[in-house]
């Protein structure tokens, strides 16, 4: 199932990139992917998608159109265009990242090295985070951090592995520190985001941006958690970042649906309308597949989370378009702010690149591009 999976969506990014040209995707409204020239947080999964695309077909197809994504973000970074903000790492770990790893061009690892830089300047010594949106001094966001950062962080690990400076790695893990103590809740549910004092550090409230309340647990926060914390231990070898993505990853397993797919928050009232997150499972699976290539195999927790992946991706293949040759997104069902009703049930381009993933995981071992 999970090849004939990726062949449909290798035949789906082929007709895309005919159709976006020198756009990029973010999510969709009747169907259709809103573009964009390479100014949102979300430009780097379609580079991703191209890159593993490339890398399953080796058709040059796919190749010339990442490196032309690459070249944008060049530009995007010498412009230092829509870049005042944390997913710096999502953005140049999928585009230049990813050529680097692939390709070994100088060029795409200097150009990483230089968005690591850009993200390290988010840095706040006094609160000790890294702050996700706004300027400094920003009065709503000055001391706010999101979970999400978490899978910004490898970025600034890879800088670390890769030029030998400690700056980035401690950055990187006093970040998933504070992440850890404050957005992860006693119950392994979590925070969406966390407010501190600018000042000082001083822990203020949790609160929410895209959740249901302020203190329910948002389904792709506790994603970017189960993923980005996976993630943290691959580079630090801290057991305690294993076990915390192995405990919020049984929390999110434990609360899927019949049709094995979340709903958008874990305490938002569910009834016939309530709207799923597919984007959140897809992540979800591709963080349990981090979590497993690191727990021994005679793991007592194994089990459990290799089912909860299967359910899981069976689930996202049965809401996949794969009977629908001409859709341009890959699962069905995945929402960007059900709260501020944007996209709430639509295609949103990073749920498709974590559903690849994990297909590419599960039918090739590929590793994704977060770290070397
Ligand atoms: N990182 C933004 C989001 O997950 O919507």
């Amino acid at each position: 199932m999970w090849k004939q999976a990726i062949e449909d969506a290798v035949a789906k990014t082929r007709a895309n990139i005919e159709r976006f040209g020198d756009q990029f995707p973010h999510v969709s409204t009747n169907d259709v992917y809103h573009l964009n020239p390479n100014m949102d947080w979300t430009d780097g999964f379609w580079t991703g998608m191209l890159w593993l695309c490339y890398e399953y077909t080796g058709d040059d197809v796919f190749k010339r159109a990442a490196e032309n994504n690459v070249a944008s973000f060049r530009k995007r970074l010498d412009t230092l265009d829509h870049l005042d903000h944390h997913d710096i790492g999502f953005l140049y770990s999928l585009s230049s990242k990813a050529q680097w790893i692939i390709e070994k061009d100088e060029a795409a690892k200097q150009l990483t090295l230089e968005a690591a830089n850009v993200l390290l300047k988010r840095w706040r010594p006094k609160s000790g985070i890294i702050q996700a949106w706004g300027k400094e001094g920003d009065e709503h966001n000055g001391g706010r951090i999101i979970i999400d950062c978490l899978m910004n962080l490898p970025l600034l690990y890879w800088a670390y592995e890769t030029t030998g400076d400690k700056k980035y790695y401690d950055v990187a893990v006093q970040h998933a520190d504070k992440s850890r103590r404050f957005l992860v809740r006693g119950d392994d549910s979590s925070y969406h985001t966390f407010y501190f004092d600018p000042e000082n550090g001083n822990a203020i409230r949790g609160g929410t941006h895209q959740g249901y309340e302020d203190g329910s647990t948002w389904t792709r926060g506790q994603a970017w958690g189960v993923y980005g914390f996976a993630l943290s231990y691959r580079y630090t070898k801290n057991p305690l970042y294993l076990e915390t993505s192995l405990r919020m990853a049984q929390y999110f397993l434990e609360r899927l649906p019949e049709d094995h797919v979340v709903y958008w928050d874990f305490d938002a009232e569910i009834n016939a309308d309530t709207k799923r997150d597919s984007s959140a499972s897809a992540i979800t699976s591709c963080g349990i597949l981090e979590l497993l290539s690191h727990l021994p195999e005679d793991h007592e927790d194994r089990a459990e989370l290799e089912a909860g992946l299967q359910r899981s991706m069976k689930g996202l293949v049965a809401y996949s378009t794969m009977n629908e040759q001409d859709a341009q997104g890959l699962i069905k069902r995945g929402s960007y702010s059900v709260r501020a009703g944007n996209s709430p049930d639509d295609f949103v381009i990073w749920g498709d690149y974590y559903y690849l993933e994990a297909l590419m995981r599960l039918e090739k071992g590929h590793k994704g591009y977060w770290y070397e």
